[in-house]
């Protein structure tokens, strides 16, 4: 497997970095190079269905804030004070290529994914100084940017008031300074301080990755579980003495409370009945809203299309997970469980863990299922050029 580790093993990664140390990895993704250019990201921003953000620096005080946020019109975008970042969110939905470099992190498993946000910023611009709940590959895709790591921060931490950012009026101490040219990538764990002030015209990619926390897990749990018949019954009245009319005794609410805890755990113990309530949140797009339509295709079209070196591959703004159930796997896709052959539950999983198909991986007795695939939007065709 590719990665953009360098000399670290992915082993050495996940126990040593991954959520606990930065990591600086120089030149570890050069084919970034000549992707974007600052233009590309002005103009994706404009485009009527893209998540993007304006954040601008008030030029008489640069501690003073203003956010806008698409949709944008191009007026939008020009006479803008001279620090300011243009943030344009899931480009990984819009750009083929940048939804390929997911790739060179697979040692970190789809469902981990958010999305890769990229940055446009003139030279001094910034986001300002902050933390992210969420692990980051920050990756320098064009100009450079020096970036500042400083302390770990938590929910105490203060934050600059009045503003419409989470901005730390400091970074504590700055045990990193570096200036990331392109190609450079610096992973950055969740809650450690960083600052990136751009040298030049610069775009940053973040490859960001989300977890659900623990209210969202409750919220489908408790949501399945008011689904289930079992739930919908009274529960039972242990009365054994007589109370004041107006009282509810301490007693009442135990047996309420116990009865509860008892209906939950039934719930929350049966793996299966975890599953079926977790898995939707876990297999949700980013963007449900805004889901590309698939086409139709024939079987004739495809089969050309393949023999003219057309290639196959999961629909990077959906999400396409499986779970392994005994022999079988389970398929999930853009939150909702999807029946698959099970003869073509090999191809399937290629898919959906990435890889990039042609000719020779697509059996006759697969296209039945690709043309299916295609029509529902699970998966494009790539022309060959
Ligand atoms: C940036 O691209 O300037 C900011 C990315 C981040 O701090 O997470
Ligand atoms: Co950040």
């Amino acid at each position: 497997m590719t990665h953009i580790l360098g000399d670290i093993s992915i082993d050495t990664f996940l126990n040593e970095y991954w959520q606990k140390k930065p990591l600086l990895i120089k030149n570890a993704m050069p084919q970034i190079a000549g992707l974007l250019e600052p233009a590309d990201i002005k103009e994706l921003a404009l485009e009527e269905d893209v998540q993007a953000r304006l954040l601008m620096q008030n030029p008489k005080n640069a501690e003073q804030w203003r956010v806008k946020k698409s949709p944008f019109v191009s007026n939008d975008l020009k006479n803008l004070p001279p620090l300011h970042t243009l943030l344009v969110q899931a480009v990984d939905h819009w750009s083929l290529d940048v939804a390929n470099l997911w790739q060179l992190f697979d040692f970190i498993p789809q469902w981990r994914r958010d999305d890769v946000m990229v940055s446009y910023a003139p030279q001094g611009g910034s986001v300002g100084r902050h933390f992210d709940q969420y692990d980051v590959f920050l990756v320098q895709g064009f100009g450079r940017r020096r970036w500042q790591l400083g302390q770990w921060c938590d929910s105490d931490t203060p934050l600059i008031p009045n503003q419409p950012l989470r901005l730390l009026p400091d970074m504590g101490e700055i045990f990193f300074d570096e200036i990331l040219d392109v190609g450079d990538i610096l992973y950055v764990p969740p809650k450690l301080a960083h600052y990136g002030v751009a040298e030049e015209d610069c775009l940053t990619y973040s490859f960001g990755f989300r977890m659900p926390n623990a209210a969202q897990l409750l919220e489908r749990t408790v949501d399945y579980a008011i689904g289930q018949p079992a739930f919908q019954i009274p529960l039972v009245d242990h009365r054994k003495k007589a109370n004041s009319a107006g009282l509810i005794s301490r007693d009442e609410l135990e047996q309420l409370r116990l009865q509860l805890i008892e209906s939950l755990q039934e719930t929350l113990s049966d793996p299966e009945c975890f599953n079926d309530a977790i898995m939707p949140l876990l297999s949700e797009s980013r963007d449900a809203e805004n889901l590309p339509e698939g086409f139709g295709i024939a079987r004739s079209e495809l089969k050309s299309a393949l023999n003219s070196e057309a290639t196959i591959q999961r629909e990077p703004a959906g999400r396409l997970v499986y779970l392994q159930k005994n022999d079988e796997l389970e398929f999930w896709w853009n939150g909702e469980i999807i029946e698959v052959p099970s003869a073509q539950a090999k191809i399937a999983q290629k898919i959906a863990d990435g890889l990039v198909l042609s000719n020779s991986d697509v059996g006759t007795d697969d296209f039945d299922f690709l043309i299916d695939w295609i029509e529902e939007g699970r998966v494009i065709l790539n022309e060959a050029e």
